[in-house]
């Protein structure tokens, strides 16, 4: 079977969250049942920087109004497009906005040529490629799969197709106005294409036109048929009914291994759980905070209102207060930087600050920490507490989506029978979040029992075996059903 994956990140050429763990893991994971994924990114300079001997395979004179070339290169050794459009993409920034972090006005157009370029890519425009299924991951792939149902390229086939959501609260939207720039046809504008509120909604369009809906997490899968987490999008969830479905994220085992990780003062097994130490003195010293035996709490996170951040910023007196220790690693809502700066200053050697984005210290962090804090108002899935499973960082986390599919929280039957990896809590607010960590200190302080926790962490199973089946096993089924 072969793949079209569409999406706008993937590592190791360009991340600013989760989507792009899971797009670059996907073409590993999926290759031994029979797929092969060849991955479609935009051309930022970063992604352009990093091809090595790009060839072009296809030319747009005009790509929705501007020049574009297509380049095959090779991506963690499988197949990559990347779309050369200078005009959309050769900017200083993010892949979203510049560098204040702004979002680009003509986010629409950029993600509408790139949708349009993936439906002619779909349709053979590549030449000696052809596919068999697009899949399509978050908004600003969406556009791929309107532009396939609608006005795919002359002589293309109709692929079977998916829509992954990763984040609901992402939609793309825009203004009626721009329909005409879109090259859509007239009959595309309606309530089961691309109309939404008025205006065009990507994702909508997206999720109208796929074979089969999936998101990242079971859990979220149900979450999102009510209105609190279908953000608008909960009535169309629903009326696809059976064709959405949650497959959860794995992690790479390769980049995530405890054993082998270079970034790590000391490497450590499941067997050898106790040589984690060295990486906690490590990290307090790193983010110069008073070494002790008291708990060693790490967040790593996006700084943002789904995180839960404005809630751990009420707690942290508390968590101080109870003997517990705090070294936070973020970016994002300016606001929260500085109420974590000011926490930082009535708690030193206490609380510990890193604004930013650093992989190798994530990877310290879990190393070193005891507990990642999660406190998420909603999760698709989420990877850090996978992180946390694997490196021995006992996963305190809010009872949604994937968070809730992939703890097992440390309730007195699950410690009793060895199973509990983590703690949970219902309802992001002070007093929730509160409990837990008391309860999190109660059980750091009986080394057995916590240990117990780290073990069944570390021996959980969180690769991407499973979940590369059933995407595969999905991809099969819809093809079978075009035959
Ligand atoms: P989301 O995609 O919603 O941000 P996930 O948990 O799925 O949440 O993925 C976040 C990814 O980004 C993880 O790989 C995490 O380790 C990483 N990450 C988040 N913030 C930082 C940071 N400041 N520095 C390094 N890595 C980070
Ligand atoms: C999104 C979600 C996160 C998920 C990631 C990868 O960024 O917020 O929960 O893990 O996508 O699927």
């Amino acid at each position: 079977i072969r793949v079209l994956s569409v999406a706008s990140e993937a590592v190791p050429l360009v991340k600013t969250g989760g989507l792009a763990d899971v797009v670059g893991a996907l073409p590993s994971a999926l290759a031994p049942h029979g797929a092969e994924l060849t991955t479609f990114l935009p051309g930022y300079p970063t992604v352009l920087k990093d091809l090595s001997r790009p060839r072009a395979v296809h030319v747009w004179e005009s790509l929705l109004g501007e020049r574009a070339r297509l380049l095959a290169g090779k991506i963690d050794g499988h197949p990559l497009l990347v779309l050369d459009a200078p005009a959309y993409f050769q900017r200083d920034g993010g892949p979203y906005g510049d560098v204040s972090g702004k979002d680009w006005t003509d986010n629409w157009r950029r993600f509408a040529a790139f949708g349009r370029a993936a439906a002619d890519i779909a349709g053979g425009a590549a030449k000696g490629r052809t596919f068999d299924l697009v899949h399509a991951h978050d908004w600003q792939a969406a556009m791929a799969l309107a532009y396939l149902r609608f006005a795919p390229s002359p002589g293309g086939k109709a692929a079977p197709s998916v829509m992954t959501i990763h984040n609901m609260a992402f939609q793309g939207f825009c203004s009626a106005d721009k329909f005409p720039a879109l090259g859509l046809p007239a009959e595309a504008w309606s309530l089961d294409g691309v109309e939404y509120h008025g205006g065009i909604g990507f994702l909508k369009a997206g999720l109208e036109a796929a074979s089969a809906i999936t998101t990242v997490s079971p859990t979220y899968a149900r979450e999102i048929r009510t209105p609190e987490f279908g953000m608008g999008l909960e009535g169309l969830i629903v009326s696809r009914g059976g064709r959405v479905s949650g497959i959860v994220n794995g992690i790479d085992t390769a980049q995530w291994n405890p054993e082998k990780d270079l970034a790590l003062a000391a490497r450590f097994s499941v067997k050898t759980v106790a040589r984690r130490s060295a990486n906690k003195r490590a990290l307090e010293a790193e983010f110069g905070l008073q070494p002790s035996d008291g708990p060693l709490f790490v967040v790593i996170s996006r700084l943002t209102w789904q995180k839960g951040m404005d809630v751990l910023l009420e707690v942290i007196d508390h968590l101080v207060g109870i003997g517990g220790r705090l070294a936070l690693l973020g970016s994002g809502d300016a606001a929260m930087e500085a109420g974590l700066h000011a926490a930082a200053m009535r708690h030193p050697g206490k609380v510990a600050v890193r604004i930013g984005y650093d992989e190798d210290l994530s990877h310290r962090m879990q190393a070193g920490g005891d507990a990642i804090l999660i406190p998420s108002r909603f999760e698709p899935c989420g990877l850090t507490q996978l992180y946390g499973l694997a490196y021995g960082c006992v996963p305190v986390v809010a009872r949604t989506g994937g968070l809730a599919d992939t703890i097992i929280d440390a309730n007195l039957a699950a410690v009793m029978g060895g199973v509990a990896t983590g703690v949970q809590f219902d309802g992001v607010h002070y007093a929730s979040l509160a409990d837990a960590l008391t309860r999190t200190v109660t059980l750091y302080e009986q080394p057995e029992v916590w240990r117990s926790i780290q073990r069944a962490g570390m021996k959980t199973d969180f690769s991407w075996t499973r979940s590369g089946k059933a995407y595969a096993d999905l991809y099969a089924s819809l093809i079978a059903e075009e035959q």
